[in-house]
Order: structure tokens, then sequence, then C-alpha cells
């Protein structure tokens, strides 16, 4: 993300958040540790804990241990990606190897559930009234999104309706339940709450419509392999779907690629040109561009209630920085 224009404390409880991540995953049992520590290190963004840091800047409080909450959620992220990355079979992630890969399915199972129980530890330590309820009722989301994908697996192109359907459970979920985490630990009043839980929701549809655009933009080796892989599971992005719809020869050149598993690199370097080709020429990038840019303009609506105010600046600067980042 570009540098939102953090204070210095933003910036030391982001710190703080890096610490507590890393010393629980480091806390699991080898090889289940260097399984988690493997995601963990490999540069995410935290953009979730920024969310959850930036609503809790809203409300009146300052009593609640937002370093723990943000680092649980987090924590909940990064054990969502390691069965993720279990179910989907996929062996890249953020350009490295996944965790599956190096140690095995097995152990990257439980890495996530060590993460996961961490997650709901600290949600159950912390003196924030609700917040480990609402974090139990996100990952219910999560889970129902991923059955959604799960059960249209195969079917190459799913409509759009399922794919919003799908991106909201998998990812718009947790924006918004770290906006409410935030908003609770801050002691938001309920429209404030309301209003940031809305803000997280949109923020979070943006964020994964922006990053199915930027997964067309890997090199040609990692983002042949990924976006087979995910086709071949019967997953694809909106970028990808729409451009399919409109030049069918295109749908049928990907899954005959995807089909003939030994594509060689040089068919892959030529199929994803392909893609990125019609992506771009049949109007389908900029189409989810401006579906991405809707949903920011809804979040930042959703911020009207909270008046002018230096934290409403930073909630709509990060808002910004989800569609303007190139990783
Ligand atoms: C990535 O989607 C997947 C998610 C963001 C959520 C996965 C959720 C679960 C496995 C449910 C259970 C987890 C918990 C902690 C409740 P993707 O595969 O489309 O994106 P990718 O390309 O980054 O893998
Ligand atoms: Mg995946």
């Amino acid at each position: 993300l570009p540098p939102v224009r953090a204070t210095d404390d933003e910036h030391l409880l982001l710190e703080l958040v890096e610490q507590r991540i890393r010393e629980v995953a480091s806390s699991a049992p080898p090889p289940v540790g260097d399984a988690a520590l493997h995601l963990i290190t490999a540069g995410g963004k935290r953009v979730r804990p920024m969310v959850l840091l930036h609503a809790a800047g809203v409300g009146p409080l300052r009593n609640g241990n937002v370093v723990d909450l943000a680092a649980a959620a987090e924590l909940v992220h990064n054990a969502s990606l390691l069965h993720d990355d279990v179910i989907d079979e996929a062996n890249l992630r953020r350009g490295r190897p996944t965790s599956r890969t190096v140690w095995g399915n097995a152990h990257s199972v439980l890495a996530g559930d060590h993460l996961m129980a961490a997650a709901l530890e600290l949600l159950e330590a912390s003196v924030v009234p609700g917040v480990l309820r609402s974090m139990l009722a996100t990952m219910r989301r999560l889970v129902a999104a991923e059955v959604v994908q799960l059960a249209h697996r195969g079917k190459l192109l799913p409509d759009i309706e399922r794919y919003e359907q799908v991106i909201r459970g998998k990812t718009a979920a947790l924006f918004s339940g770290c906006a409410d985490a935030g908003a609770r630990a801050g002691g938001a009043d309920e429209e404030i709450c309301r209003a940031l839980t809305g803000y997280g929701e949109e923020a979070g549809m943006a964020f994964q419509l922006f990053d199915d655009l930027l997964d067309l933009s890997g090199t040609p080796d990692e983002l042949g392999k990924s976006m087979f892989n995910d086709i071949a599971q019967g997953v694809a992005t909106l970028p990808v779907v729409l451009a399919a719809q409109r030049r069918p020869e295109l749908a049928h050149e990907i899954m005959e690629a995807a089909r003939t598993s030994d594509s060689s690199s040089r068919d892959l370097e030529a199929i994803v040109d392909s893609v990125r080709h019609w992506v771009e020429a049949t109007g389908a990038a900029d189409e989810t561009r401006a579906l991405a840019h809707l949903h920011i303009e809804r979040a930042l609506t959703s911020l009207v209630s909270l008046g002018d105010r230096a934290e409403r600046r930073q909630l709509e600067a990060l808002a910004m920085a989800m569609i303007n980042r190139s990783n």
C-alpha cells in the first residue's frame, strides 16, 4: 500500500502488531511454527490491522488493547489463507512457494488451526465487549463464502452475482469485522459503529476487486500457474470472467490450456499475454476498476456521519490506498 500518512502512534501500534503475530506463530511446535511463520513473514500488507486501528481512533476510548485485537484479525486472515491454499491446492502465494508445498498439507492445516486458536484466545482475553462474538460471526461468513466457492467449482465461468457473493464473504466480511472490532474498542456509539462497519464492508469489496486486477500483473510464469490453477478449480475472477464472456474464443483458449496441465512455459506465456490483452481490449479491466471505485465511493459516503475530523480523513486515505497500489 502507498504510505497512508500514519501518525507515529500508528507506526508504533503496527510494529507491536507485527511482533505479536510473529510471537504467536513461532509459539507453535515445530515444524508447524515454521509453516505459520513462512506465510506470516512473506510480506503481507497488514491492511486489516490498519482498518481496525484507524476505526479504533474514531471513538472516545483508548483503553482496549487494540494491538491484540489487530493481531487477532491478522491471525484469522493468515489462518484462512493457510487453509485456503490447501483447499485450492495452491503452490504460490505472495511470490513464494506456499507453506503446504514446503511443509505439506497436514502441517499447513495445523498451522492455520494454531493461528486461529491464538486469535480466539486474544479476543477472549479482551476487555472490549462483544469482539469475540463479532469475530465468530465474521468467521462464519468466511466459511460460508468458501463453501459457495467450492459448490461452484468446475463451472468454469461463474455468474457475476455469485462472484460478488463470494468476495463479499471471503474478503469484505473480515474488513467489516475489523472495522467493527475497532469501533467497539474505541467505544464508538451505535450509529458510528454502523458507519464504520459499512465502510469496512465496502472498502473490502473494492480491495478484492482491485486485487483481482493486480493478480493479472504478475510474471507470466507465476501468473500462468496460479491463473490456471484457479480456473482448473473453477475459480475465475471478475476481469477474466468479463473478458471471457465478451470473447468466447478466449474462454475456449484458457480452458484448453488449463486442461492440458503439461503446458510448456511458452504456452503459458502466450496465453497470459492473450488474457492480459483481452481483459484490457474488451473493457473488462475498466469495468472491474469502475466497480472498485464505486465501492470506494460507498465506503467514503458511509463515513459522512463521522463529521469533519482527522480520523475520517485517515480512513478515507486508507480506502483510496486500496485502489491505488501496486501489490
Ligand atoms: C482466499 O481466496 C481465501 C480467503 C480470503 C478466505 C478463505 C476462508 C476459509 C478457508 C474459511 C475458513 C477460515 C477461517 C479462519 C474461519 P482466494 O483463493 O480466492 O484467493 P487467493 O488467490 O489469495 O488464494
Ligand atoms: Mg486461494
